[in-house]
């Protein structure tokens, strides 16, 4: 299965890779193995997973060389500063038992995060090579801007985005930056793929659900995906959403879908539409 790239500011990020998130231990490493195996070349890990450890497991049980894998971490909100990213980060490498990552993003904003020391952070570790790019994870449009404006080439927002979730304003955004945005729950956490329009497109196709909300997301430019699924046959089922073509009328239709469903909204979340 070939799985298009996903092209921003310098990253060339596989446009389907997979969740880690909750997994850990064994069962993880199980997962990152079996993907691997399956073709899947982008992993999606995070310091607050607890499974960095388990997700090094899987790719150094996987055999493959390290550069044909791309790996994502996130340093969590609670360092809200470049000193304390980067001493964080130093023990995710050690974890990964990687000496490097392709993309770290910091995970969360938080009304203590200092913006722009934080960005030089992540910047300083890019120019010692240890991410080959970096980004951010759910900012919403103004901080988003602001993040922008800093000017440290960002290459990816990863935030929640699927079938029942409009991102227009963010994706627009990221367009005019050159960013890519990669899709979190894309699956909308496996309960939204239950909607009539979904299955009725899936039957015309020959295909399921999960791959025509996956096929939807690939359909828009500069947008990549992170779907977990835990067992192989899923994981397959998933990456199989790269040889859907949806038509104009299959994605009108799922264009009538409500798009205001928020899956991940914890309370230290920031405002999604003023922030
Ligand atoms: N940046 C952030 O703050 C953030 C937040 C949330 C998530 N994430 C990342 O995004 C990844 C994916 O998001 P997510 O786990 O929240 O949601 P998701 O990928 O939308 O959904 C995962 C759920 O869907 C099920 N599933 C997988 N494939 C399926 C299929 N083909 N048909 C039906 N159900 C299927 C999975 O079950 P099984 O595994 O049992 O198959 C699991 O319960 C996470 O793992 C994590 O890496 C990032």
């Amino acid at each position: 299965m070939t799985v298009p790239i996903l092209e921003a500011n310098g990253m060339r990020m596989p446009r389907i890779g997979l969740g880690t998130w909750p997994m850990t231990g064994a069962e993880c490493t199980r997962a990152v193995e079996s993907a691997i195996g399956l073709g899947y070349r982008h992993i999606d890990t995070a310091e607050r997973y607890g499974n960095e450890d388990a997700v090094g497991a899987g790719i150094a049980a996987s055999g493959l060389p390290r550069g044909d894998i791309f790996l994502t971490t996130k340093i969590w909100w609670d360092k809200p500063n470049g000193d304390a990213i980067r001493r964080a980060f130093a023990d995710s490498l050690k974890r990964l038992a990687t000496p490097y990552v392709d993309l770290l993003l910091i995970h969360w904003p938080s009304p203590q995060l200092d913006l722009a020391d934080a960005l030089k952070g992540i910047a300083a570790i890019r120019a010692e090579g240890q991410a080959k790019s970096i980004g951010v994870s759910n900012f919403p449009p103004k901080l988003l801007q602001r993040a922008i404006a800093e000017g440290v080439n960002l290459a990816s927002l990863q935030v929640e985005f699927h079938v029942m979730l409009d991102q227009s304003k963010l994706l627009g955004i990221c367009r005019a930056a050159g960013m890519g945005l990669t899709a979190y729950s894309p699956l909308a956490k496996g309960s939204g793929l239950d909607q009539p329009v979904l299955a009725r497109i899936a039957t015309k196709h020959g295909a399921t659900p999960a791959q025509v909300a996956l096929g939807w997301l690939l359909a828009q430019d500069g947008v990549a995906m992170v779907p977990k699924a835990a067992s192989p046959a899923r994981q397959k089922e998933n990456l199989g959403a790269a040889s859907l073509r949806l038509d104009a009328d299959d994605l009108a239709a799922i264009g009538t879908l409500p798009k205001d469903r928020r899956f991940v909204n914890p309370d230290f979340a920031p405002d999604w539409a003023n922030g």
